[in-house]
């Protein structure tokens, strides 16, 4: 059974996190996870971030989108002239930069999850560049690269997945979440659609953001990313043993937020309590 019965669903109730079931509100259920940790993976648009955005909120949780590190050395090496073939360059680069998130600022209202700095400059939206789709699996399959990236995921994974009162937990939202960067989270869930909802979806985002691109291109750049990051030698993409495995094709968010929280409501059975 359902934790949440989808036709009972408003999104104004999911944001506020006032759902119960037997009595207990989502955010209590957060409260019970150890580690509070989520790790959800899958390819390019499958709608990972998206439940994981909102699958933070409902349990009160930080939200971590991990692939915006790797980008952030894609703008990074192809603003500073750095070769994006230059392997030892690239992956000094990974090392020194300053990569910052935290949370939009009142101003900053504008479809963002978070504000991504690098060296200080607000990077958030020009991450986003088609430029830096087409050469970001590159980047990171190198050594270096996830190397240096992997250990600041695993840093603030820990930080907030004690779940300690001020830092109630954290959902991270990658390739290698469930298999490499947090292996011992208490839930992993693969999000997958197929690649032409998926394609769509990304040029539906693209047109909002005002690139113009055809959605052919978009799906030929999408489906040649997907192979790079699944073909890698190392942390490639692909689902944890124990991942819950999410198909939302032609689902809407609610609906798949639902299956996310039956998926954590059955895996407390499984994963240690609080108190
Ligand atoms: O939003 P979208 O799914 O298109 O991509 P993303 O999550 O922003 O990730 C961009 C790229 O970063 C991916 O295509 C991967 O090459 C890389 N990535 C990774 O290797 N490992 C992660 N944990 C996250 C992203
Ligand atoms: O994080 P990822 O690249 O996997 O995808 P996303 O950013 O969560 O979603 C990509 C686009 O698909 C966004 O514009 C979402 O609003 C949209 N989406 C959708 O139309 N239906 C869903 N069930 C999930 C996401």
């Amino acid at each position: 059974m359902s934790i949440l019965e989808s036709n009972q669903i408003e999104r104004s109730q999911i944001e506020h996190s006032q759902i119960e079931r037997s009595g207990r509100s989502v955010r209590a259920l957060g409260a019970q996870v150890r580690p509070a940790i989520i790790a959800i993976d899958g390819p390019a648009a499958s709608g990972k971030s998206t439940v994981g955005y909102r699958l933070a909120n409902a349990l009160g949780y930080l939200f971590f989108d991990t692939g915006v590190m790797y980008r952030a050395v894609t703008w990074a090496a192809l603003t500073r002239g750095i070769a994006i073939e230059d392997e030892p360059a690239v992956g000094a680069l990974a090392h020194a930069l300053e990569i910052d998130l935290c949370s939009p600022q009142p101003a900053q209202q504008d479809g963002r999850h978070a504000t991504v700095r690098v060296d200080g400059q607000d990077v958030t939206w020009l991450i986003r560049a088609p430029e830096v789709d087409r050469n970001v699996s590159a980047v990171s399959a190198y050594r270096e690269v996830r190397c240096a990236m992997t250990a600041k995921q695993r840093q603030i994974a820990q930080r907030y997945g004690r779940g300690d009162a001020d830092r109630p937990g954290i959902v991270l939202v990658g390739r290698d979440i469930g298999t490499v960067v947090v292996p011992d989270a208490a839930l992993k869930l693969y999000v997958d659609a197929t690649p032409q909802e998926r394609a769509r979806r990304r040029h539906h985002e693209l047109l909002q953001q005002g690139k113009t691109i055809a959605p052919e291109q978009v799906l030929a750049d999408m489906i040649r990313r997907d192979r790079i990051d699944s073909e890698r030698a190392l942390a490639p993409l692909r689902p944890a043993a124990d991942a819950v495995r999410i198909d939302n094709t032609g689902q809407s968010a609610d609906a798949t937020l639902v299956q996310a929280l039956d998926a954590l409501w059955a895996t407390l059975g499984n994963c240690r309590y609080a108190g």
